[in-house]
């Protein structure tokens, strides 16, 4: 389960939440007009070094003990939390499954080139673009054999 939540954190498919304002509300000095669409930007928290250690590296044993309250929001939270959660947890638990039983893997120089200067060009080019391309580097590493 370390590795499946560690996967979620980093490769997020949901950056975001909407609300909308059914009231005006005060936050942090500013006033958000009742009727005002909000994107909450979860994306964030997950990978603030204030509440992860290394946030970009790919580390299930920091699930040893659970995030601090309010920094694990991948699925949203309160009355609409992601109504799949719990399919989507266990869905990636079968997917890891397959991919640790029925493959070997093993360390393919010319991918680790090729990811290594996508990387480099990212953070050159764009530092928006090296974070998303941080957590395909992962997957790129490991060249799978049948
Ligand atoms: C890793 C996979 C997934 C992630 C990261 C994810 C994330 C999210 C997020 C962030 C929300 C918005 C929650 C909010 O507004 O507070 C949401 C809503 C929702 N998700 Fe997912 N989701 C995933 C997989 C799934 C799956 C597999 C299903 C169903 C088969 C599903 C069904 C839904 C539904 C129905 C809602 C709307 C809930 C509502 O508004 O009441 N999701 N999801």
């Amino acid at each position: 389960m370390q590795v499946v939540e560690e996967t979620i954190r980093l490769a997020n498919i949901s950056p975001m939440l909407y609300r909308v304002a059914l009231r005006d509300v005060e936050y942090r000095g500013y006033t958000i007009p009742e009727g005002w669409k909000v994107i909450v930007w979860i994306r964030s928290l997950h990978v603030d070094p204030k509440y992860y250690d290394d946030p970009l590296s790919f580390n299930p044993d920091r699930w040893d003990k659970a995030a601090k309250l309010g920094t694990y929001q991948v699925f949203g939270g309160g009355e609409r939390i992601c109504a799949g959660n719990m399919l989507a947890r266990l869905q990636l638990t079968i997917m890891l499954h397959h991919l640790s039983c029925g493959y070997k893997y093993s360390l393919n120089f010319q991918t680790f080139i090729n990811s290594t200067c996508v990387q480099l060009f990212s953070v050159i080019i764009h530092p928006l673009y090296f974070f998303f391309t941080g957590s395909i580097y992962f997957f790129q590493m490991g060249v799978v054999e049948s």
